[in-house]
């Protein structure tokens, strides 16, 4: 196994060391992110054929440079120093596959082959539980595990009730029909909703969803009898990310936190641990996924319930579903959704005089909001046409009953943050 050729990359502190790595995976070889701190057994436990050191400024403006320790200096494996070289595509490949002679064989497909036989080794004929959300990490996990160890892999959804509109549907659809998962979709609807209700406060909003989710999932899980593996779609931002030297905390799912010291498990599986998003993406294409699931954008783990302000109820996320639909198949069919990294609508609390047929109406304002954004850190109003916007306005505004005013979000974040609560 393993059968491709390894590089491993020092981080001295740079911001880069994300962008190299993706620019090495690129070139069809597998590369993977050490702290500059690294032992030099840590490094040759990956059995790399060249180093890069990632300390230069060529790339970045914020590069700490800092020594190379002299134990990981006397490693005698070629290596390019990005302090002293230029990190363009071209020096990269020459590096990688002239001076390095290594192979490009790490594809998609040689990804999928390597992970379906080491999930079969560790999972043996064992059982293993996913929580699925319907986003692109838990969706294409289910899918390897699927054809990793086929029925020995139970998902279980949620339906929280802030879901988009006809995402329960599609998950169904996808997962149970298209690829014969055993799937388990909970309707916890009204539960979730009697226990919000009167609560204003967004961040006790996101506490009582986290809280309930875990509780039917746990519950739910009980039904299952004994369950030995938990999956996490972590993923290698989430690991990268969270510093290497406050160790090696990973970011959980939001959706899942907490659930795996709450129910025994044998063990965790994160199939895709070491991949990028993107990765993600095009493993889930090749595993048959649709793009409807792996060209989501990324959606909060309490859903619409943090776009729907004020008290929860199901009249007005039933509006907002409607509302986001229309928002997202206008901006998607006028070709702009390739311009936005979130668009959506947001049911503000404020309700508005308007007139339809002569006679005065009051209902709610509709925002609108689409974003551009590379981190999610910050991020810039996508400038969509007026006319555009007037057209979407009107159709959400006489299509919906209880909405007859529509506004377009024109802040960037900072000062204001992506979603409204
Ligand atoms: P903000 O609103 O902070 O959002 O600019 C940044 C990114 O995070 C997403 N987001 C969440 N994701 N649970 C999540 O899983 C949450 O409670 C949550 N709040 C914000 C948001 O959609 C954006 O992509």
């Amino acid at each position: 196994m393993n059968n491709h050729d390894c590089l491993v990359i020092l981080d001295f502190g740079s911001i880069n060391a994300q962008m190299v790595a993706k620019a090495v995976r690129q070139l069809n070889i597998y590369c993977e992110v050490l702290p500059y701190s690294a032992s030099v057994e840590q490094i040759l436990a990956l059995n790399p054929k060249a180093l890069i050191l990632q300390r230069g400024e060529a790339c970045g403006e914020r590069t700490l440079q800092r020594a190379i320790p002299a134990e990981t200096a006397k490693i005698d494996l070629p290596s390019l120093d990005l302090m002293t070289s230029p990190c363009d595509a071209v020096t990269l490949k020459n590096f990688l596959l002239g001076k390095c002679g290594m192979t490009p064989a790490w594809t998609m497909d040689a990804f999928i082959t390597e992970t379906v036989a080491e999930l079969r080794t560790q999972i043996g004929s064992r059982k293993v539980l996913l929580a699925m959300s319907g986003g692109v990490d838990s969706s294409v996990c289910a899918a390897l595990l699927h054809r990793a160890v086929g029925k020995q892999l139970t998902c279980v959804f949620v339906d929280h009730g802030f879901m988009r509109k006809n995402e329960p549907r599609q998950i169904s659809e996808v997962f149970k029909d298209g690829f014969g998962i055993n799937l388990v979709s909970v309707d916890a609807k009204a539960r979730f909703l009697s226990k919000l209700k009167g609560v204003l406060d967004p961040e006790v909003k996101r506490k009582i969803i986290g809280e309930e989710f875990i509780r039917v999932f746990e519950e739910e899980a009980a039904k299952l009898g004994e369950l030995d593996y938990f999956v996490q779609g972590t993923i290698y931002p989430d690991i990268i990310e969270s510093g290497w030297d406050g160790g090696k905390s990973v970011k959980a799912h939001h959706n899942v936190g907490g659930l795996p010291e709450r129910i025994a498990f044998k063990g965790i599986v994160e199939p895709v641990k070491y991949l990028f998003k993107d990765e993600v993406r095009e493993v889930g294409k090749a595993l048959g996924v649709p793009p409807v699931i792996t060209d989501r954008q990324p959606f909060p783990g309490p859903g619409l319930a943090v776009r729907c302000i004020g008290e929860l109820t199901g009249e007005k996320l039933d509006i907002l579903r409607e509302a986001d639909a229309i928002f997202r198949e206008e901006l998607e069919s006028a070709g702009y959704a390739k311009q936005a990294n979130q668009y959506f609508a947001v049911l503000t609390n404020v309700q508005s005089v308007g007139v339809a047929n002569d006679a005065r109406t009051y209902g709610y304002v509709i925002a609108l909001r689409a974003v551009q954004t590379q981190d999610f850190m910050t991020a810039k109003v996508v400038p969509l046409p007026v006319e555009f916007l007037i057209e979407a306005a009107g159709k959400i505004a006489t299509g919906i009953k209880g909405v007859n005013r529509v506004v377009y979000d024109v802040t960037n974040k900072p000062p204001s943050t992506i979603e409204w609560e």
